[in-house]
């Protein structure tokens, strides 16, 4: 029941609509017996959403999409790893003071550490916010990395900032990687036929990664997986930074298959 003491959680993004994350953390706070709500809000004005968040003492919040980058400069404090990232995607609110954190990382190189990373040639199919985070993480664990990107500059610019080689999307089809990802929202609904990485250079024994994950299976997993390459989709991705912003709001360890599953029935 909502009542006078209940805190509220939140996702700033604009959009914000399409977001999952309201459903997986209300249906973990539930599980947890937490008396917590989770809303989203599609501010315009990420200076006045963060101001919003300490008028009503939200306690955390989620960010995405424009304003991981954007609200840094609003914050009180930045972990060390989001600063070097140049991203924040999570808010936590101690007593008055906001602090920013980067869960997006950890949970793109956890599932591909089993496939090993170090030495590994890893293409990142993108070159925004989800790749940087992805390429940081890979950059950390010694992958060598191949930035595909339409923007050429946007491409080499990260490239070079985690000692890369950029590739233009033209000549995707020459590349010759361990690992593929797709950190672009090539696939997501509604156009789920586009392919974000040409056909020919997904071969067998490749690992493939997709951070879209509406649909869960993409049309880069389906084709990855018609050739016998491992996959990992988007949602263990998503639910993985979703269960560390739970981690650390609350200090506890949320169930990530009921996660999974109300994403799935959501
Ligand atoms: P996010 O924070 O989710 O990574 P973003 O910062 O807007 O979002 O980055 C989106 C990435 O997807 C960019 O690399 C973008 O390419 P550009 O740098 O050329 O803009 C890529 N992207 C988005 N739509 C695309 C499309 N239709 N074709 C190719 N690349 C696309």
């Amino acid at each position: 029941m909502i009542t006078a003491a209940t805190a509220l959680y939140c996702v700033l993004g604009n959009p914000v609509s399409h977001s999952k994350s309201p459903v997986v953390h209300n249906a973990a706070f539930k599980d947890k017996g937490i008396d917590a709500a989770y809303l989203a809000f599609a501010p315009d004005n990420i200076r006045d959403a963060v101001s919003a968040i300490r008028t009503f003492n939200i306690r955390g919040a989620s960010v995405t999409i424009p304003f991981k980058e954007v609200i840094r400069e609003h914050l009180d404090w930045i972990d060390p790893g989001a600063e070097e990232i140049g991203a924040v995607n999570t808010v936590v609110n101690k007593h008055g003071r906001l602090m920013g954190y980067n869960t997006d990382c950890d949970a793109a190189v956890a599932p591909l550490r089993k496939f090993g990373i170090n030495g590994k040639k890893i293409c990142i199919v993108g070159a925004g916010g989800a790749a940087r985070a992805v390429a940081h993480g890979i950059a950390l664990e010694g992958g060598q990395i191949i930035i595909v990107n339409r923007t050429p500059a946007k491409g080499v610019e990260l490239a070079d900032r985690v000692e890369g080689i950029f590739m233009p999307v033209e000549k995707a089809g020459e590349i010759k990687a361990d690992v593929i990802i797709n950190t672009t929202s090539l696939g997501m609904e509604p156009d789920t036929e586009t392919l974000s990485f040409p056909e020919q250079a997904i071969e067998k024994g490749m690992v493939v990664m997709d951070v879209v994950y509406t649909p869960v299976e993409t049309r880069l997993l389906k084709t990855a997986r018609s050739k016998n390459c491992a996959t990992v989709d988007g949602l263990s991705m998503f639910i993985a930074q979703a269960a560390a912003q739970f981690k650390l709001w609350t200090g506890m360890e949320p169930d990530t298959e009921l996660m999974r599953q109300t994403v799935l029935k959501s």
